[in-house]
């Protein structure tokens, strides 16, 4: 669904239909803000807040039907204490709030916010995240349902107090509802189930995605990836009777510029672990294995679409990680075309073995001055950081302080996490240059530091989203209900926003 965001004036909704969503903070007394917000729904709200008992509380709501002739709906909403949230909590009580909705069919909406109370760094923050969670909550994947429900949410005003500017406004809702469509893309093809979407036919819907973005595309098939001698892909690719794809993607938005970033994103459509067979508990999410290849389609349309002045090269190997009589094997040793060998501890170790063609492949280039690499690509990253917060890694100071601030406008959650060079034994190998895999002891930086070892000239930045690219089951059905998170697509844009501000 195409989705329709504006910024308008409190006037031109009153005479419309179209329900209401008025937010209060846990303070009730601003008179102004209370008889604004009771015009344009034309009820007294005071009497039903009193009645109601309503205190605002965070996620507290309650509805109003048939507040006056032309109008079915109102929902007040309760933020709680604004002043201590952030994007991330902001987001899931707009999850909370549009679930609700989206129960009711509700096609289009409009939120009413008492932006003059808040801070300004706190105002955009919350317009961002309930618009995020308004395109969140507009994704469906109900092809498989006999009959869909369909419900959804496809166009959204933010009410602006004519005493507040618009042009920012209209700004962030813009560049909210471009990241928004990008993040469900990015959902899209990461919920396709791992048989209906092969390397051949994902490379298929990357380029059909980024027609008209003026974003390049370039598919290389098998003969074209052993022309690029990428061993790693190579390997990992010929358990399965799907032949690989390696995509290339480009978005020269700074022709003046000869600066480039250079982003890698792993597609592993699914990960059964090879001839190192997973367990089969769970195995079935493995088709997500393929959330950093989304996340950098999703970026790469985001900036196309913004017409971002920043330089990026994007590739995304694309492989099926499957057992079968022509698997490669554990002991196997691959030599990667730079030179270096790598001795196979676990045929499921296989996120670490595409990426490492990929970053090679970028950081030869020596226009390209900083590599990214996206990947769901440890378990043990959920045992760190949980299910909210995706890990960093970077060598380099300044890209780690880029990264932070990439995630703060994102409205996505990082943390750093050591390179720490000592680990960097645990891959030695007795017959290779390292092994794909320690001694099972900080297994997501063990992985970041063999990426690194791959990455020459340029930067190396590496982002593990294993914990937190499919949110789980909250027992609440809700649009926040296990589903992919589209995580990594605003923070990657973001970051390569920051990037092209160098150049300029
Ligand atoms: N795709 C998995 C990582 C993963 C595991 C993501 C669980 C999300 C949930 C990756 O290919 C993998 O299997 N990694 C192994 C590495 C190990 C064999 C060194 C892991 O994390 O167990
Ligand atoms: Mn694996
Ligand atoms: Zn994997």
């Amino acid at each position: 669904m195409m989705p329709n965001s504006t910024v308008c004036a409190d006037a031109r909704i009153r005479a419309k239909g179209i329900p209401l969503i008025l937010f209060f903070k846990e303070d009730l007394d601003d008179k102004k803000y209370l008889k604004r917000a009771s015009d344009i729904a034309g009820v007294n709200l005071k009497d039903y807040i009193a009645v109601k008992d309503f205190k605002a509380g965070k996620d507290s709501s309650f509805e109003i039907l048939f507040p006056k002739a032309g109008r079915k709906r109102v929902m007040v909403f309760g933020l709680g204490e604004t002043a201590k949230a952030g994007h991330e909590s902001l987001w899931k009580s707009g999850l909370k709030l549009f679930g609700r909705l989206k129960a009711k069919p509700a096609p289009e909406l409009a939120l009413v916010i008492n932006l003059k109370r808040l801070d300004s760094d706190l105002a955009k923050t919350l317009v961002a995240a309930m618009f995020d969670a308004a395109w969140f909550a507009s994704f469906n994947f109900e092809k498989f349902i006999r009959k869909p429900k369909r419900k959804g949410i496809s166009g959204v005003q933010l009410l602006l107090d004519k005493e507040i500017k618009a042009a920012p406004y209209k700004a962030l809702v813009k560049e909210r509802e471009i990241y928004g469509e990008a993040v469900n893309v990015a959902r899209s093809v990461i919920v396709e189930p791992g048989s209906h979407l092969p390397p051949a036919t994902y490379a298929d819907r990357m380029v059909e995605h980024l027609k008209g973005t003026g974003v390049k595309v370039k598919v290389h098939n098998l003969k074209g990836i052993e022309k690029l001698k990428l061993h790693g892909v190579l390997a990992v690719g010929r358990g399965s009777k799907n032949e690989p794809r390696y995509v290339e993607m480009s978005w020269n938005g700074a022709p003046d510029s000869d600066k480039w970033l250079g982003l890698v994103g792993k597609g592993v459509t699914f990960d059964t672990g090879g001839i190192s067979l997973k367990r089969p508990q769970g195995m079935w999410k493995m088709k997500y294995d393929m959330s950093g290849s989304a996340a950098v389609l999703g970026a790469m349309l985001a900036l196309g679409k913004m017409k971002a002045p920043v330089n990026v090269r994007a590739v995304t190997p694309l492989v099926e990680n499957m057992p079968g009589g022509n698997s490669f094997l554990p002991g196997d040793v691959i030599t990667y075309d730079n030179g270096l060998s790598v001795e196979i501890m676990s045929t499921d170790a296989e996120g670490r073995l595409i990426l490492a063609d990929g970053i090679m492949h970028l950081s030869r280039e020596p226009e390209i001055s900083r590599v990214v690499s996206i990947a769901t690509l440890t378990g043990a990253m959920a045992i760190a950081l949980g299910r909210d917060i995706a890990g960093g890694f970077s060598k380099h100071e300044g890209a780690v302080e880029d990264l932070k601030a990439a995630a703060l406008r994102a409205g996505e959650l990082i943390w750093p996490l050591p390179m720490h060079e000592p680990y960097g034994e645990l891959l030695k190998s007795d017959c290779a240059d390292m092994k794909n895999g320690g001694d099972g002891t900080a297994g997501s930086i063990v992985a970041a530091m063999m990426l690194d070892r791959f990455s020459e000239q340029a930067e190396f930045v590496h982002l593990d989203i294993a914990g937190v690219a499919w949110m789980f089951s909250s027992g609440q059905p809700g649009p926040g209900d296990s589903t992919p998170r589209g995580v990594g697509v605003k923070l990657l844009a973001e970051l390569a926003k920051r990037f092209g501000g160098d150049i300029a």
